[in-house]
């Protein structure tokens, strides 16, 4: 979302990078990405497989410690402040991490609880949550017993618990059929207007990052290579406002999102 007021950023990077120690040398996962994105923007973090962009959000959500470079996620400090960081914000990982034996109701009574709610405010919440994702009437099933995109709409649930300025999603459609990927677009729509939440979210689908995004940042191999506004980015690279965001991606990457990292870049 373009901003004419004064900047508010909600996240900024510096130099972040992650080189993972591997068999047969390091792994320079995340090679140094300068970042910012204002509060209350949808930004879409494109790449194709292997570019980074799940190791960038779990240094991110400060579930890995980067090897270099700082970040200010809402407004406070990953290295050093960051319980202050996970407070305020929600995270749903590429592969999901529900109890297959737990109900519906269970996991989000569950997750109220770890945000430290009581019994009765936990209860409360669990379904407030399930009436904005329409999960009512499924609380009594189990986790194992939900399609994928009921699913989604749970972890994306549990990740609002605490009502996180800024949400970070990991491929959420990734597997979903065409109406749910359009019901998990409006929902993704509807928490950025709702409470002004900014979404982060990586995507292998074009059309959902053109649909979605306010703003997208290509990576590959690690490093940013382009960002801009979809509109943008058709102009520059796919030559027309009116190119195809596929168009676009192979352009600037000389492959298409779900190719392998080896293709050279074309930029
Ligand atoms: N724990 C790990 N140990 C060693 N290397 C890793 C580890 N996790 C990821 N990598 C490597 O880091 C690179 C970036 O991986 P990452 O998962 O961030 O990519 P991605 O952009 O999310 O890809 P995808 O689109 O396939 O989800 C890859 O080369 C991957 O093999
Ligand atoms: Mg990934």
């Amino acid at each position: 979302m373009a901003s004419t007021t004064a900047s508010a950023a909600i996240l900024t990077t510096h130099d972040l990078a992650l080189t993972f120690p591997a068999r047969g040398g390091p792994v320079e996962a995340v090679r140094g990405i300068d970042l910012t994105v204002e509060a209350g923007e949808i930004l879409g973090f494109l790449g194709p497989n292997g570019a980074g962009k799940s190791t960038t959000l779990r240094m991110l959500t400060t579930l890995l410690p980067p090897t270099r470079g700082s970040a200010t996620v809402a407004g406070h400090d990953l290295a050093t402040e960051p319980r202050e960081v996970r407070r305020r914000i929600g995270f749903v990982a590429q592969s999901g991490g529900l109890d297959p034996e737990e109900s519906v109701h269970a996991e989000l009574v569950l997750q109220g609880r770890f945000y430290r709610l009581s019994r009765v405010e936990a209860e409360a919440r669990a379904e407030e949550l399930a009436a904005e994702l329409e999960l009512t009437a499924l609380l009594g099933r189990r986790c194992r017993e939900l399609s994928g995109g009921q699913r989604r709409r749970l972890e994306i649930a549990m990740a609002l618990t605490h009502r996180p300025r800024l949400l970070f999603l990991d491929e959420p459609t990734t597997g979903l059929d065409p109406g749910s990927r359009a019901d998990l677009w409006d929902l993704v729509r509807r928490i950025r207007a709702r409470q002004r939440t900014t979404v982060f979210l990586t995507t292998h689908y074009l059309d959902e990052a053109d649909a979605l995004a306010d703003r997208l940042v290509v990576v590959d191999h690690g490093r940013i290579v382009v960002e801009g506004t979809p509109s943008d980015l058709k102009r520059r690279y796919g030559g027309s406002p009116d190119a195809t965001l596929q168009d676009t991606f192979v352009a600037i990457t000389g492959h298409g999102p779900r190719q392998q990292e080896s293709a050279p870049l074309a930029l």
